[in-house]
């Protein structure tokens, strides 16, 4: 009853600010900023608003390529990774079995699947001119074959801050794999998550600048709040510039730490709003320090060769 009696002589008047308008919180990442708060502040979890971009780490080819190199023991390879990232990319199964759910980053949950790196090839055989051929369908991609694999009850009981889903322009499944990614967009949106459209490249599947100009801005036009996509020597820059919202670059197959930490700097200076890296990571000669460098060069404004001489020392010591 204290507050009631109004004659404390410590007690604080009020203060009513009449004379400042009400601040206009400001959102900071690329096309975010008329989004609902639940997710822009998943994407806030993301994307650090500081450097407003994202070091994901993707280690979810287990799900069509089974214990790859580098994901034999996840307890054992990725863990040691985990606090130096900003996002743990990776499936359902991993994440219950082997992610403490004491983990502070945002969860990228992998949500498309079904097919795997055996699917068998669509392919004609028969004979011409008397002689046996066989012909691989055009634009066929076993790969694409794929289906939403995740439900979102399932998504939100995992606490997921973002939804990835593979997108195969230009495969024999093109259709289906964008069904995909709207379908999900549309389930996501009642509980304000995020849906990464995730460009994937193939066989059938160009690797051109055109090929990914058009395959980003299509899937930020059919809704999703980020897309991946992987880096281009000429042009990148213009990749990110006609996307309407955040590109996080793939780093594909493994190369030397110079050159990933380049691919990751070149990135980010042309656009990019991150790394969703895997395989340059968890199978680089020290993944701990390879880890630290590209945190260098995504945070901290370290170009290459800094990042490089930051991972030869960490590895010296380590
Ligand atoms: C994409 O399809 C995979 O599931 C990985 O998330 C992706 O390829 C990124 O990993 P990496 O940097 O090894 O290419």
């Amino acid at each position: 009853m204290a507050d009631l009696d109004g004659t404390s002589a410590e007690k604080k008047d009020k203060e009513y600010f009449t004379d400042i308008p009400q601040n206009k919180p400001d959102f900071f990442l690329k096309g975010s900023h008329q989004y609902d708060w639940g997710l822009q502040n998943r994407l806030a979890h993301i994307f650090n608003p500081e450097s407003g971009r994202t070091i994901m780490l993707a280690f979810d080819h287990g799900y069509f390529m089974g214990p790859t190199t580098g994901l034999e023991r996840v307890d054992q390879t990725i863990l040691p990774l985990e606090p130096y990232c900003d996002c743990l990319m990776l499936t359902r199964g991993i994440q219950r079995s082997i992610i403490p759910a004491s983990t502070q980053k945002a969860i990228a949950l992998r949500a498309s699947g079904g097919t795997s790196m055996v699917s068998a090839n669509d392919e004609w055989e028969g004979e011409i001119g008397g002689q046996p051929a066989t012909l691989s369908r055009p634009g066929y991609e076993p790969l694409s074959n794929e289906h939403l694999a995740v439900d979102i009850n399932e998504a939100i009981r995992l606490n997921a801050s973002v939804l990835a889903v593979q997108v195969f322009i230009g495969s024999q499944y093109e259709r289906q794999s964008l069904q995909n990614l709207t379908n999900l967009i549309d389930a996501a949106a009642g509980y304000g998550i995020a849906v990464m459209g995730v460009v994937a490249v193939g066989r059938a599947m160009e690797r051109t600048v055109k090929y990914f100009r058009m395959a980003t801005r299509l899937m930020a036009e059919l809704g999703c709040h980020m897309v991946k996509c992987y880096h281009i020597e000429d042009g990148f820059e213009t990749i990110t510039s006609c996307c309407p919202v955040p590109i996080v670059i793939a780093g594909g197959k493994k190369r030397p730490e110079r050159d990933a930490l380049q691919m990751a700097y070149d990135a980010c200076q042309e656009g990019a709003s991150g790394v969703d890296m895997g395989r340059n990571i968890f199978q680089a000669d020290a993944p701990v320090p390879m880890m630290r460098a590209v945190r260098g060069v995504v945070h901290e404004g370290m170009n290459a060769k800094d990042a490089y001489e930051l991972y030869e020392q960490l590895k010296a010591e380590s």
